[in-house]
C-alpha cells in the first residue's frame, strides 16, 4: 500500500467555533488573536494524541503503587512557528507543549511572485533523529512556505513521519505538494478550503493572518 499524506479536521466544537470568529471580517484584531490562540491549543491537543514520546513506568499512590504513562523526557520535542503568523498559534501550542524547544523561522511571500523568502533561520545545525517537531502556520496556500520550511526541516535530520503541522486553514495545491513530497506528514487543520485567488489568497480563508495577528 502506498503512503500518503494525512490530513486531519477534528469535528470539535471549539475549534469550529475559534474558526468561525476568526473567519469573520468585523472581528477586531485582540479578538483574532484569541481565536488563533486558541485554535493553536486545541489543533495541538489533537495533534499531541499519537505523536507525544511517552513511557510506561509505575508509582506510588497513597495507597498502592500503580502502573502510570509519562511524557518521555529523554526524546526531544520542537515547535518550529513560521513567523509571523505561526507565533499566534504558538501561544495555545506552548501551554501544552511547556517543555518544547522553539525554533523560530522567518519567512514572508514576496508579493509578486508568491515565492517564500527566509529573512530568520533560528533551527539547530542537526536535530536528534528521535526529535518530535510541530510546524506552527495557520496558512497552507499555494505551499511554498510549508514546503520551504519542510526542506530546512529534512535537510537538519528531522523525520518526516514525527513531524506534525498545524494550520488553521489548509488550501489544495499546499496539500498536494506536501503529499508528493511527504507522504508520511500528519497535517491538522481547522478547515481545508477550495479555492486560492489570483492574488495567491485562500478564498473564503481568513485574510491575511500575520496582518490581522499584529493589527498591521
Ligand atoms: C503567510 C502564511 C504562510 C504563507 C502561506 O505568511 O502565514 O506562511 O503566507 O502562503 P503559501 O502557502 O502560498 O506560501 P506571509 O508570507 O504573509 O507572512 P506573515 O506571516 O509575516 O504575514
Ligand atoms: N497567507 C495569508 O495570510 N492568507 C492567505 O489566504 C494566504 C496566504
Amino acid at each position: 500500500m502506498t503512503q500518503q499524506l494525512l490530513v486531519y479536521v477534528p469535528p470539535h466544537p471549539l475549534i469550529k467555533h475559534w474558526l468561525a470568529v476568526a473567519r469573520d471580517v468585523a472581528t477586531p484584531s485582540v479578538l483574532f488573536r484569541s481565536a488563533i490562540t486558541e485554535l493553536g491549543r486545541w489543533l495541538t491537543y489533537e495533534a499531541a494524541r499519537d505523536w507525544l514520546p511517552t513511557l510506561e513506568t509505575k508509582v506510588q499512590s497513597p495507597l498502592d503503587i500503580c502502573p502510570a504513562t509519562l511524557i518521555n523526557p529523554e526524546i526531544p520535542v520542537a515547535v518550529v512557528p513560521i513567523l509571523r503568523a505561526g507565533l499566534g498559534l504558538l501561544e495555545g501550542a506552548q501551554t501544552l507543549l511547556p517543555l518544547a524547544s522553539i525554533y523560530h523561522l522567518g519567512l514572508v511571500r514576496n508579493e509578486e511572485t508568491l515565492e517564500p523568502v527566509c529573512y530568520l533561520n533560528k533551527l539547530p545545525e542537526k536535530f536528534d533523529p528521535q526529535t518530535r517537531v510541530l510546524i506552527t502556520d495557520p496558512m497552507l496556500a499555494t505551499g511554498g512556505s510549508i514546503m520551504a520550511a519542510m526542506a530546512e526541516l529534512v535537510k537538519r535530520g528531522v523525520d518526516p513521519a514525527l513531524t506534525r503541522i498545524v494550520c488553521v486553514v489548509a488550501a489544495p495545491p499546499a496539500l498536494q505538494k506536501l503529499n508528493a513530497a511527504y507522504p508520511g506528514l500528519i497535517v491538522y487543520t481547522a478547515t481545508i478550503d477550495a479555492t486560492l485567488n489570483s492574488n495567491g489568497y485562500i478564498v473564503p480563508g481568513l485574510g491575511d493572518a500575520g496582518d490581522r495577528i499584529f493589527g498591521t
